[in-house]
């Protein structure tokens, strides 16, 4: 079937086509091969002479009748290029369409730079420029409306390249290449093209610069096919720029030096510096070809990243925009590679800003210890730990030999983190990368980035970081490795709890301090140009939201407890949305996914928390916790309550409870109520005062008692419980339970 298409002639039968500037030249030689080929043609001219003096109707009638005397279908125009609705409204009246408009009509009035009067330079602007976009502008909506369009600019050489003489007709020329790339881009999805050509042929324009032997060697003739090719509706070229001539056609397009990063980060950037690196800044030697604004500005971006791959991830600044150039995975070259050890140094500051970062806030008493620094228990949240390995994903990766990847559509699709020491508050820590693996999901490649993160020689963390290259795929890797950290499906069943948290519409903002730069996440226009109506939230953040949600429920915010937490990103949240996250407890395994409350869509899925219970037992005094009890979760309820109303209590009450909770006849945790000292709190262990009344009771027949189905005499008098110290005061603890538990 292809081959019988390609032999066709290319027909325009039906097609109504416009050509301005008919009247002579090249412009009637168009309207000639066009009307040949089946199309109705509107022959416009003004019929003045080269300067633009003076019109007649002269011109454009006598292709008119050319074309007539062959059969062909033709109407004259004779109105200047400046009023393109009076020449598209030709078309309009006699033929009900319009479907292509060559813009070729044009005039000279050259002149030396310093001689250009103002009419010289305005009236070449007009006819050229503005002329083109008159005419051009009044078919649009034709086109548009008929999802069918094709547009021919007409420039030259004398604009790309500059031409003595020319400064008006130069500017306007390249003024028209200009509009024709943007009007490939806004036409392309209502199936209208434009193209732009810079013709060379002997006409009444090049008889005055050209030798009589060129004027007559170079036929208008060997031009015009090119433009009935991209004219035709089965050519899907589109924005591009061709030199054309004596029967020769070539193609133009933007070549760029690799270039040269002439700052460093948070230094100014000098003349001196533009000065030294000029050899290297006009380097043609590798250079790219960039074919879109997109491109072109993913390469500033890229550079932004690497400025702020702080604390000396090394980049090579002379690899600027490699990767933009080609694209393709070696896995054998990149995988395994290290990517060399990066310092991050933080004061308490840092952990502060992340906090906030995810949300936490003072309203929240219970977060106090992760917002100020001489709070006694003063934490760093343990998700802190992918802030000094994050800048691996960034700049670094972009160092990696064998990735050659666009790194505009680099996706964070999963995350990982395993704990193995409380992050500290402030301090050094030292991170190492290595690519792990690299899997081809066809649609796009997905880098296992794993970064350790020590602080001195103990390892503090690991991360994984899953990167999606889209696009990238196919390069014939394998699909699944035995270094991913798995996401796990939730149970089938309604969830444990579920705390949801309104974000800021600045979260973003305030999470970037934290190192992300990405302009996706502040920047409207950037998170445009990524398919976002608004910038995003970052990924992290929402991680961070969801980890210290399960933090609070299921480990009273001991960060002694978290082990580790996998996430899957699955989509974006819009700052200000509602995220709402969903937790299933299995042992000490918390499932979790988050949502986006006001779309109910998920954002987080296959989400995990791994509670690690030999920290937790260490924290404990040592009491042998082998499993988590049941009764944790009345004591993080009874936590809450006194917090709430602890002053109250202390008042009403004042005493200390201490309980010893058995698993099996052992001890396997305790708890104290101080009701006594201060507003009163809850904290795990022996009583540190003297305790006045002392429980003891398993796991079991606690959440009994608590929940009404056994009465805390009968269990005393069947010895389910053993109360020691003053049993008179198990009155007023029975009222906290039943009032303030709520259990
Ligand atoms: P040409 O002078 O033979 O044809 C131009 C036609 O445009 C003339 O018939 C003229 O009456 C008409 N025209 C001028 N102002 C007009 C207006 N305001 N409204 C309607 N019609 C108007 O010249 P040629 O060489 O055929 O040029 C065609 C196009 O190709 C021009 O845009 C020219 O700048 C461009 N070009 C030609 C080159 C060449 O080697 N011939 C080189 C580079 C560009």
């Amino acid at each position: 079937m292809a081959a019988v298409g390609a032999a066709l002639p290319l027909r325009f039968d039906g097609k109504v086509v416009l050509v301005t500037g008919a009247g002579g030249g090249l412009g009637r030689t168009y309207a000639l091969l066009f009307a040949e080929r089946g199309a109705s043609v509107v022959v416009n001219d003004l019929g003045g002479n080269i300067k633009g003096e003076g019109k007649s109707s002269s011109a454009a009638d006598r292709v008119v009748e050319e074309i007539r005397a062959k059969g062909g279908k033709a109407v004259p125009n004779y109105d200047s290029v400046e009023e393109g609705e009076k020449i598209v409204q030709t078309a309009l009246d006699t033929y009900g369409r319009i479907d292509i408009v060559v813009n070729n009509a044009g005039i000279l009035r050259d002149h030396s730079f310093a001689r250009i009067s103002d009419l010289d330079w305005d009236l070449i602007q007009r006819v050229h420029l503005r002329g083109s976009f008159k005419v051009t502008r009044a078919a649009w909506n034709h086109m548009k409306n008929q999802k069918y369009g094709r547009i021919i600019m007409t420039a030259s050489s004398s604009g790309v390249y500059g031409n003595f003489g020319q400064a008006n007709y130069s500017a306007a020329k390249l003024g028209l290449l200009g509009l024709s790339n943007t009007l490939a881009i806004e036409g392309q999805k209502y199936n209208i093209q434009c193209n732009t050509i810079a013709p060379t042929a002997g006409s009444r324009l090049t008889q005055t610069v050209l030798p009589q032997e060129l004027v007559d060697a170079l036929k208008p003739e060997f031009v015009a096919p090119l433009v009935i090719w991209l004219c035709h509706e089965s050519c899907q070229e589109s924005g591009s720029l061709f030199e054309v001539g004596a029967g020769w056609i070539g193609k133009l397009r933007w070549e760029r030096t690799l270039g040269a990063i002439v700052r460093q980060e948070d230094q100014q950037m000098t003349p001196e510096a533009v000065r030294d690196s000029w050899d290297q800044i006009c380097d043609f030697e590798n250079a790219t070809k960039p074919k879109s604004n997109k491109e072109s500005i993913s390469n500033l971006y890229e550079v932004l990243n690497k400025l702020n791959t702080k604390r000396g991830v090394s980049t090579n600044p002379t690899s600027g925009s490699k990767q933009t150039s080609t694209s393709g995975i070696n896995p054998a070259e990149a995988v395994g590679k290290k990517i060399p050890f990066t310092e991050y140094t933080y004061t308490n500051l840092e952990p502060i800003l992340y906090a906030l970062g995810v949300g936490m806030t003072t309203k929240d008493p219970d977060h106090l210890k992760f917002l100020f620094e001489r709070n006694e228990e003063f934490s760093c949240l343990p998700t802190f730990g992918v802030i000094p390995a994050q800048g691996f994903m960034n700049g670094a990766l972009a160092s990696i030999p064998g990735l050659n990847i666009d790194f505009t559509k680099v996706l964070h699709g999963e995350q990982y983190l395993e704990m193995y020491k409380p992050v500290p508050t402030s301090g050094t820590l030292k991170s190492e990368g290595v690519i792990a693996d690299i899997l081809d999901k066809g649609s796009g490649a997905v880098i296992l980035l794993d970064v350790h993160t020590y602080n001195g020689k103990d390892l503090v963390c690991y991360n994984q970081f899953s990167v999606f290259a889209v696009g990238a795929g196919g390069f014939g890797g394998k699909r699944t490795s035995d270094k991913v950290k798995v996401t796990k499906n939730p149970p089938n069943r309604p969830p444990d709890a579920i705390v949801s948290d309104v974000t800021s519409v600045d979260q973003a903002v305030l999470y970037r301090l934290n190192g992300d730069w990405n302009p996706l996440h502040i920047d409207p226009n950037f998170a445009a140009f990524g398919g976002f109506k608004k910038p995003i939230l970052h990924g992290l953040c929402s991680m961070g939201f969801a980890a210290r949600h399960v933090l609070k429920q299921f480990a009273d915010n001991d960060v002694t407890k978290f082990k580790a937490i996998k996430v899957r990103f699955a989509k974006p949240v819009i700052p200000g949305q509602t995220l709402e996250t969903e937790m299933w407890k299995n042992g000490n395994l918390i499932h979790l996914q988050s949502k986006v409350k006001e779309s109910n869509e998920i954002v987080l899925a296959g989400g995990y928390v791994v509670l690690e219970e030999s920290i937790y037992k260490a924290k404990s005094n040592d009491i042998g916790m082998r499993e988590e009890l049941q009764s944790d979760l009345v004591f993080a309820e009874i936590s809450r309550r006194i917090k709430d109303i602890g002053k109250e209590l202390v008042k009403k009450v004042n005493a200390i409870f201490q309980w010893d909770i058995t698993k099996d006849g052992k001890t396997v945790g305790q708890w104290t109520i101080d009701l006594k000292n201060g507003s009163g709190e809850l904290y795990k262990g022996a009583a540190q005062h003297r305790a006045d009344t002392v429980f003891t009771v398993s796991d079991e027949d606690f959440i009994q008692v608590v929940s009404g189905k056994l009465n805390p005499q009968k269990a005393f008098f069947a010895g389910k419980l053993k109360v020691t110290g003053n049993i008179m005061l198990s009155q007023k603890l029975e009222m906290i339970l039943k009032d303030h538990a709520k259990l």
